[in-house]
């Protein structure tokens, strides 16, 4: 159950943010990064996901992306991804966002607008010079992956040892700073820089929920942590949210 003070508390949200990580698309199927079955369970990241393995080896590593990129599309958002489409087009709110470490689509599947991709897309490849050329990656011949500037198709996605894009992460600042509740959804909270939002939104004193089958380093640190998994925590805090503000919740959100 929801506490009855996040309930008191969520009538005067105006601005609420919600940070998710791969729990958030577990139960549409596709794979978390740490636990039994992740998939970093019998890969090494530095082989898969750095400069480093796209330079030694891009086949493999495209190959990696292109099986991953395949779970994906066959892919559907859960009841949670639409509890948060709900949120944004009927939760009264002045301003709603999501910002996710996932590289999936799944919040815009869902509905989501206003989402911020922290680790860029599955779904694009772009250039590894600075072109700018982009283009959907199950285009890319991962034999052929030459560019016609001269540089490299990659997955348009954060590798360990890169830096965040800017305009994304200076955004997600921006909202951990300025909004008046944040809900943190399936992740581990071990990734830095990502990891550090949630951590600075509690410490300006907002309210923040966390949400996760599982304690993470994060738990400890907020005053409330619901052992839920996405779908069921975000349903219990969107209906909750309704009743706190007098809407009616449906499920379907925004269709
Ligand atoms: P992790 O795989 O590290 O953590 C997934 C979290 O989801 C764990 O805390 C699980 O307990 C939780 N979880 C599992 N099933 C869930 C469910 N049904 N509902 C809710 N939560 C559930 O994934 P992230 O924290 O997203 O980065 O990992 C962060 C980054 O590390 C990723 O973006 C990726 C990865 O290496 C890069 O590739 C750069």
């Amino acid at each position: 159950m929801i506490d009855a003070a996040l309930a008191e508390g969520m009538k005067s949200v105006r601005s609420l943010l919600v940070l998710t990580g791969a729990g958030m698309s577990a139960e549409s199927g596709v794979p978390t990064f740490r636990g039994p079955g992740g998939l970093w369970e019998g890969h090494r990241p530095e082989d898969l996901a750095t400069p480093e393995a796209f330079d030694a080896d891009a086949g493999r590593v495209w190959r990696w992306y292109r099986w991953r990129l395949d779970r994906v599309k066959a892919a559907q958002p859960h009841a949670g991804h639409r509890a948060l489409a709900w949120l944004e087009a009927r939760g009264g709110l002045e301003a709603f966002h999501v910002v996710t470490q996932n590289v999936d689509g799944l919040h815009q599947r869902a509905g989501c607008r206003n989402v911020i991709e922290l680790h860029g897309s599955i779904v694009r490849a772009r250039c590894s010079l600075s072109c700018g050329n982009i283009r959907p990656a199950d285009e890319v011949d991962p034999a052929d992956i030459a560019c016609a500037c001269g540089g490299r198709w990659r997955p348009d996605v954060v590798w360990f040892g890169e830096m965040l894009p800017y305009a994304a992460f200076t955004e997600a600042g921006r909202l951990t700073e300025t909004v008046d509740m944040a809900w943190v959804i399936g992740t581990s909270n071990v990734v830095y820089p990502a990891a550090a939002l949630p951590r600075v939104a509690a410490r300006r004193g907002i309210t923040v929920v966390e949400v996760n089958p599982d304690p993470t380093p994060l738990t400890g640190e907020v005053p409330y942590s619901y052992r839920m998994t996405a779908s069921e925590g975000l349903d219990r805090l969107a209906r909750a949210w309704a009743g706190a503000r007098g809407s009616r919740f449906e499920e379907s959100g925004t269709s």
